[in-house]
């Protein structure tokens, strides 16, 4: 993950980058920082641009990099597909290669659209007068922009921070609906910033004929390209078929769910086979985002044995689980992994009050149990459900891979540090989103992604903060397997053809509402965030399935929803956490709960503005 930003200022004037948003950018590429700016006469206009960038594998890179023409790259992103990039090489200098062999607008899109991988990227071609940039397709890296105080400047930046009182600038993330141009030659000689966008469109779709974007700076304004020119995604478009094969053998309706109930569907080889299609998928995409790390580069200084290099967002959930027992697969044996689970103080008048009421009559009965009761309930407030289940999960790995270091991280979050990050920290990054969920998610997310917490074995405890720079989240199993419980409320109301386009439009928003966020967040850490979920391969394995098979929401919660998923987690030799009911983090970890309980969580959040 890297920090990446450009500024462009039409009156050929010096181009400022502000302090607190080159910190934020620093943050997220800790390990080497540079600067290259450019001025040009005529046209008149000048550049900034800045990198900062975290190491991750292979030999450093600093960027901006910049071909013999002078062409500059800023690259946050990994090539896990589509370009070939060997194991010694940098995908940074592989990208910019292919980009300077490019000798028209047709040629940089087709390098674009076959990146496998997320990606922002910002590219100036220098003889052209031209910067290009844009998101992939999901949006999985951040990208925002501005346009400056003064008219006729514009800033492209991963992350910014919201002072009320910094020269007001505006930001907006810049919607991944395509790749853009700005063609500084033309703007320049009219003295007015214009954008052409490419849109990213479905192989045989129509290219949409108007494009209204609503986070566009106000003295920006924006074309699509009229020549037909577009991206294509990497992913076919979504399976719409209804009709049902014959129905499986359905569990029997029974209050309680066990792991037998789904034993019954993998009798069927038809099904099973899908299942261990997309546990194959599934397992090539975690393999690629847990490989090329340093230790499989044989550097001759050996990390610290204890020092896991791998971190899991983990609550103990079927996602989470999942990714844990594939990274498992993938990751040397002797290496530990880190597992993530935050939790956030319950009040204690909050605690479970029959647990309390019994805690009084031992009190009168005996002192000595009042003091290990009181010591109890301190700390039972932090026995959130998420960290019930991570508990229980932790487990079912341990059964299954006995021999692996699973470092449990007990993240315990109190109302005081919450409030002192979110003012410090989390504001910044979740701007310019503002909602009660953006701030509850990304509170959550980032503290588990700190990876500040204590390890307890048997009955000692010790600090622990997570060195590992790769995150992996589980983000994208919900929205593609019908994992939410308004997916139940949309299926009820109008059938599997709601459930389908519910499905798709959640698909195609996950960038604006999580996943910009989400690698804001993360990335403040010095780390970065992967989402196996959403690797190309595995949403074009989903998005060829019809929706009948990834869920069936006639079945009872903690069996229906993402069905497909917990089959392929039976088949993995799972357990209890195969028929955990979806539950949300903000409510897992408990967040929910210190905060305002009348808030809708599509509210602004008043605790985001900083005063
Ligand atoms: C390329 O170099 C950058 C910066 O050193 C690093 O973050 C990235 O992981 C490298 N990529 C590869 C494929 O080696
Ligand atoms: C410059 O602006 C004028 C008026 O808005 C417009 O008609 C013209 O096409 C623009 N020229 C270029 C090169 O974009
Ligand atoms: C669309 O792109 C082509 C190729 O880059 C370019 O020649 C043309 O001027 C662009 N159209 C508009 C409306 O800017
Ligand atoms: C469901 O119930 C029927 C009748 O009680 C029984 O024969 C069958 O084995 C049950 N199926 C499962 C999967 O438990
Ligand atoms: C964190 O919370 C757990 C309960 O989930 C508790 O056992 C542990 O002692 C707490 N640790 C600290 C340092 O508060
Ligand atoms: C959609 O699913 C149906 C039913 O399984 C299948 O016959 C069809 O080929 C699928 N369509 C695509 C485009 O994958």
């Amino acid at each position: 993950m890297c920090g990446i930003c450009c500024v462009v200022n039409l009156t050929a004037s010096q181009c400022v980058l502000q302090k607190h948003v080159r910190e934020k950018l620093r943050n997220r590429g800790p390990d080497c920082s540079q600067d290259i700016t450019d001025m040009v006469l005529d046209p008149s206009y000048s550049c900034l641009f800045s990198a900062h960038v975290l190491h991750m594998r292979g030999v450093l890179t600093p960027q901006p990099l910049q071909d013999k023409d002078g062409n500059i790259l800023l690259w946050n992103g990994e090539v896990f597909g589509g370009l070939t990039v060997g194991a010694e090489d940098n995908d940074t200098k592989v990208v910019l290669h292919h980009l300077s062999l490019c000798r028209s607008p047709s040629d940089v899109l087709s390098v674009l659209s076959q990146v496998k991988g997320p990606w922002a990227i910002i590219y100036y071609r220098k003889a052209e007068h031209c910067i290009w940039f844009g998101r992939d397709f999901f949006g999985r890296r951040s990208l925002l922009w501005s346009s400056g105080p003064e008219e006729c400047s514009f800033t492209l930046t991963s992350v910014s921070s919201c002072l009320p009182d910094s020269d007001s600038a505006y930001w907006q993330e810049v919607p991944a609906v395509g790749v853009y141009s700005l063609d500084l030659k033309k703007c320049s000689y009219n003295r007015s910033l214009k954008l052409e966008l490419y849109p990213w469109v479905y192989i045989g779709d129509e290219p949409p004929n108007d494009f209204t974007c609503e986070g566009l700076p106000s003295s920006v304004s924006m074309v699509m390209n009229d020549s037909g020119l577009l991206l294509n995604f990497p992913v076919p478009s979504m399976n719409t078929s209804l009709t049902a094969a014959t129905p499986n053998d359905k569990p029997n309706q029974t209050s309680q769910t066990s792991p037998d109930d789904l034993k019954v569907f993998l009798k069927s080889t038809e099904k099973r086979e899908m299942v261990r299609n997309l546990i194959d998928v599934l397992s090539e995409a975690v393999r690629r985002r847990v490989q090329c790390l340093p230790y499989q580069l044989k550097l001759t200084e050996e990390p610290n044995d204890d020092e896991a290099q791998v971190a899991i967002l983990f609550s103990g959930g079927i996602d989470s689980m999942i990714l844990a027992v594939l990274a498992d697969r993938h990751i040397p044996a002797d290496r530990p992994i880190d597992l993530l689970n935050v939790a956030f103080k319950l009040q204690e008048s909050k605690i479970n009050p029959g647990s309390t009421k019994k805690g009084q009559t031992n009190k009168r009965q005996h002192a000595s149990a009042d003091i290990a009761q009181s010591d109890q309930v301190k700390s039972n407030c932090f026995n959130v459900p998420d960290r019930i289940t991570g508990r229980a999960g932790l487990q079912e790995l341990k059964n299954l891979s006995p021999a692996r270091k699973w470092n449990f991280v007990e993240i315990n979050v109190t109302q005081e540090e919450l409030k002192e990050m979110r003012e410090k920290h989390i504001s910044h990054l979740v701007h310019p989103l503002d909602t009660v969920l953006d701030d509850s998610i990304g509170c959550a997310v980032w503290f588990a992604a700190r990876g500040t917490g204590i390890i307890s074995e048997g009955t000692e405890q010790r600090r622990h903060t997570s060195t590992a720079k790769v995150v992996l989240t589980g983000i994208g199993a919900d929205e593609q397997l019908a994992g939410y419980s308004r997916h139940r409320v949309r299926f009820k109301t109008s059938g599997l053809k709601g459930l389908v386009k519910e499905l798709a439009m959640e698909l195609g928003r996950i960038s604006s509402r999580n996943l910009g966020r989400d690698d804001r967040i993360i990335g403040d850490h010095g780390k970065e965030a992967r989402f196996p979920y959403l690797d190309e391969d595995v949403v074009s394995f989903l998005n060829s399935l019809p929706v009948w098979e990834k869920a069936d929401l006639c079945l009872p919660r903690g069996i229906g929803e993402k069905l497909l998923l917990r089959l392929a987690a039976v088949e993995l030799g799972l357990g209890p956490s195969a028929v955990l009911p979806k539950r949300a983090m903000q409510f897992g970890s408990r967040i929910a709960k210190l905060e305002n309980r009348h808030e809708k969580a599509s509210d602004k959040c008043k605790r985001l503005v900083t005063s």
